[in-house]
């Protein structure tokens, strides 16, 4: 069985992005959690995926610009994945959405969907957010890990990772590190 393995990016009050829509206090959007070597598919939600499209797109176009959302030259980490994410099949968890730009992007329509990719053959899946994507397959048992980089500040109004959960999970700690500028990363059991 493949695991499902998520990764955010978070403030201290658990916050995925700010009043202004995204996570002004992340500098780049690079897979910083380690996984790119045990992964071979990813998983969105449908709020997420044009952006994250359009970002990671603007990168493989134009390469010496900067980004939208950071306005910064892409660092060596985000062309790293810019390249893994090219040649990666994608998954787009979405009731509504019908069509994307890129090639290796198809679309899954329910939680049982998901089940059968875990149980398909292949390395494990990276489950890239959002928010609501995130902690609705954290409740319904379908994530196997929960991989944080928790930023140090308190980011205020903005969207919260488990803002609608209701149920409680105990969870195992597997893993802390200190990364540069204050950042704390964290390896959570969620079976
Ligand atoms: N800080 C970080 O590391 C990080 C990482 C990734 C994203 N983000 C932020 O997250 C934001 C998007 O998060 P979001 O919570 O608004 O949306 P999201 O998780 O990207 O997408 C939610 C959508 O997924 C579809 N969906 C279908 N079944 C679902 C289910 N069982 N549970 C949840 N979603 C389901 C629905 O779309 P349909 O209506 O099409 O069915 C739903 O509206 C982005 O704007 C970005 O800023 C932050």
């Amino acid at each position: 069985m493949r695991r499902l393995i998520a990764g955010m990016k978070i403030s201290v009050d658990e916050k995925v992005e700010g009043v202004q829509g995204y996570a002004d206090w992340v500098e780049a959007w690079s897979e910083d959690y380690g996984l790119m070597p045990q992964v071979d598919a990813c998983l969105l939600g449908a709020v997420m995926y044009p952006g994250y499209e359009r970002y990671w797109t603007a990168l493989q176009n134009e390469p010496d610009e900067p980004l939208p959302i950071t306005g910064r030259l892409p660092t060596p980490a985000e062309v790293e994945w810019a390249r893994f994410a090219a040649r990666t099949p994608h998954y787009v968890l979405s009731s509504t959405l019908t069509s994307a730009l890129w090639p290796q992007t198809s679309f899954v329509r329910g939680l049982d969907e998901i089940a059968a990719l875990k149980r398909q053959s292949g390395k494990d899946i990276y489950l890239v957010g959002g928010a609501r994507t995130t902690a609705s397959l954290i409740d319904a048992g379908l994530v196997d890990e929960l991989r944080l980089i928790v930023y140090p500040l308190i980011a205020g109004g903005g969207k919260a990772l488990f803002a609608a959960t209701e149920h409680r999970r105990g969870l195992e700690l597997r893993k802390v590190q200190q990364f540069p500028g204050g950042r704390v990363f964290l390896i959570y059991g969620t079976a």
